[in-house]
């Protein structure tokens, strides 16, 4: 494996590069750049040339709207629904699900692959107990989305129908009977009317296909990341405390966008008037790349940016975005990588990589990245 927990610095704040597909657009790579223009309201995550596509570089021209399209409500939507308390109120399923999965690898074979026996159905199963489905239908939906990116064109499109009607059957289900779960939530917080269903619905979708894989290689990344320096996990075993601290320093270096294959990457957003920028001539539609990952490695915010450092405090990373559209769901995602470590250094205080990190396989997939495998011993 090349180094992949050393992202490029990128010096200038402002560069143009082109997109996989060819589009130009604009990069922006400095901290204070990438902070500001997150918040910026002459941006939108979507492009104001296009009707309903977000987040996304357009496929299909469809005649340009005066109208830019405000997915603010539907941001406000994720944040109602995303509340603290029943984000914290997962605390004791997760730490229950931790405490399964390490007996469970410290009495089975040798030896254990964390990204197999641990990472993985471990953001899995949160997502179920967010979702209040059965673990049986977690691994189901993860089954089509499997078939969906890796399988033939039947079972791909047979993997996609499925999961979008389970999707769909789902939301309708809590609809006509509500409960205490995360979807009823979800429907509830749109208010009368759910006018924002469709979101809802791309959203769920999401987070019962490709939507557990972000997690899923932040927790792998940190297992990595400390492992990978013996001392830190055992400076880690001595003071736990500084865990909330460690987990911090794992998110600033996760490369959320990496674009290793891609090409040039960044939290997509598109100007929605002309203006100026660092002496650029921003105009209306141009895309732009919000490169949270160099804004992570900006030295005049965290000197000496390179190292990973578990002390490192502040440490004000972008890895969740920043502004109205940053994820709503930071706070759960802490909480899953600080109760993953804690049990990992408990149970396991003298864990480490079975094999040498320069020979973990890293998948390198466009339309996913991550670890293959880590195995472990101890
Ligand atoms: C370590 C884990 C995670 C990281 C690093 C991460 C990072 C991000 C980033 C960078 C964004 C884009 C912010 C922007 O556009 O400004 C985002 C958005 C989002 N994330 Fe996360 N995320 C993580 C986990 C999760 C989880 C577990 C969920 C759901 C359960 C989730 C749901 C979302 C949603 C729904 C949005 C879109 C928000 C919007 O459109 O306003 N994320 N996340």
């Amino acid at each position: 494996m090349a180094d992949q927990t050393a992202p490029p610095h990128q010096d200038a704040p402002l560069v143009l590069v082109t997109t996989q597909t060819g589009r130009p657009a604009w990069q922006v790579n400095g901290y204070a750049a990438v902070k500001a223009l997150s918040r910026d309201a002459r941006l939108a995550d979507a492009d104001p040339k296009l009707a309903h596509v977000r987040s996304e570089e357009p496929a299909v021209a469809l005649d340009g709207g005066e109208e830019p399209i405000d997915s603010i409500g539907w941001a406000r939507v994720l944040r109602r629904a995303f509340t603290p308390e029943r984000v914290d109120a997962l605390k004791p399923r997760i730490q229950q699900l931790v405490r399964d999965l390490l007996d469970d690898i410290a009495a089975g074979r040798r030896p254990p692959d964390l990204h197999n026996e641990f990472s993985m159905p471990l953001i899995t199963l949160v997502s179920c107990a967010l979702l209040e489905i059965s673990e049986e239908d977690g691994y189901r939906t993860r089954a089509w989305w499997q078939a969906l990116k890796t399988g033939n064109r039947a079972e791909a499109a047979e993997g996609q129908a499925a999961i979008l009607s389970y999707v769909r059957n789902l939301y309708a289900s809590r609809q006509r009977e509500p409960g205490d779960d995360f979807v009823s939530a979800l429907i509830a917080a749109q208010g009368p009317g759910a006018p924002y269903t469709e979101d809802a619905l791309k959203f769920l979708t999401s987070l019962v296909s490709k939507g557990r894989e972000t997690p899923t290689n932040a927790l792998d990344w940190g297992i990595v990341l400390l492992l990978r320096q013996p001392d830190m996990y055992r400076s880690l075993v001595r003071e736990p405390e500084l865990v909330d601290s460690a987990v911090e320093e794992v998110l600033r270096l996760f490369p959320v966008i990496s674009g290793k294959i891609q090409g040039p990457e960044g939290i997509r957003r598109f100007a929605l008037s002309d203006f100026q920028f660092h002496a650029n001539d921003i105009k209306r539609g141009d895309l732009m790349l919000l490169n949270v990952v160099a804004a992570n490695m900006d030295d005049s915010v965290f000197p000496d940016s390179e190292r990973f450092d578990i002390h490192r405090n502040p440490n004000p990373h972008l890895t969740f975005g920043f502004g109205p559209h940053s994820c709503p769901a930071a706070r759960l995602a802490r909480l899953e990588l600080l109760v993953a470590f804690a049990g990992l250094l408990e149970r396991f205080p003298t864990l480490r990589l079975s094999i040498d990190s320069a020979d973990l396989r890293y998948r390198e997939r466009p339309t996913s990245e991550g670890f293959e495998s880590l195995p472990v011993t101890w």
